[in-house]
């Protein structure tokens, strides 16, 4: 018997609009992807502070963070890495659901996982942020020694060695990071996020 058939959905008392009028702006979840070593987390990172600076109430998943725990299981194949996006799909539900602007910095390698993710969520509560960035610069900067590890066959199926990466098609918003700075990129996060008033 499937889980439908026994399981029914328990309504809250307060609703997301709620817990957005409470909080003062939307929420929403502003999804990075992007190579190994692009800067999701630093974006991911610094954003959350500067919204936080603002009194807005935001909180980052991040990919080596979430791999410690919820998805330890899991490793780079590409059925684990669809099954790690599902989930984190879901997580950052329940937090847009809660009220908070969610920053989910995951590599997110495959289109067709990302737009499992977005059709969780209404239009304007799924943000794509492409942090684009050659895979020259990221070899190059290898801030955890993985794409020499990746060259020398240590690690396998390596995103943008062995392993594929697919870019995205419509992303809301394009970050560069070899050519912008970090703070010109939380800028153009920022004013998006403005121009939409979810902040
Ligand atoms: S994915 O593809 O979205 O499921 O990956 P994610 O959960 O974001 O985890 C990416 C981090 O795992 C480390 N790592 C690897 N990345 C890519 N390919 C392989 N084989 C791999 N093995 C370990 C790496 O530190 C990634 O972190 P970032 O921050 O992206 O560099």
């Amino acid at each position: 018997m499937s889980n439908n058939k026994v399981i029914q959905w328990h309504f809250s008392k307060i609703t997301k609009t709620d817990r957005q009028r409470m909080n003062g702006h939307k929420s929403c979840v502003i999804w990075f992807t992007g190579l190994s070593g692009s800067g999701k987390s630093t974006l991911a990172t610094e954003l959350e502070a500067a919204l936080f600076n603002m009194g807005i109430r935001s909180y980052v998943l991040d990919g080596d963070n979430i791999r410690h725990g919820l998805n330890k299981n899991l490793g780079f194949s590409s059925e684990d890495r669809k099954e790690n996006i599902r989930r984190i799909g879901e997580v950052s539900k329940l937090f847009v659901d809660a009220g908070l602007i969610t920053l989910s910095a995951f590599i997110s390698p495959y289109r067709e996982d990302r737009e499992n993710v977005r059709a969780l969520f209404s239009t304007n509560e799924f943000v794509e942020v492409y942090v684009k960035c050659s895979i020259e610069e990221c070899e190059r900067r290898d801030p955890k020694g993985l794409y020499a590890k990746a060259r020398n066959g240590y690690i396998k199926e390596f995103t943008g060695i062995t392993a594929p990466y697919e870019e995205p098609v419509k992303p809301e918003i394009i970050v560069e990071t070899d050519t912008q700075s970090i703070e010109d990129c939380i800028q153009s996060i920022m004013n998006f996020l403005k121009n939409n008033e979810l902040i």
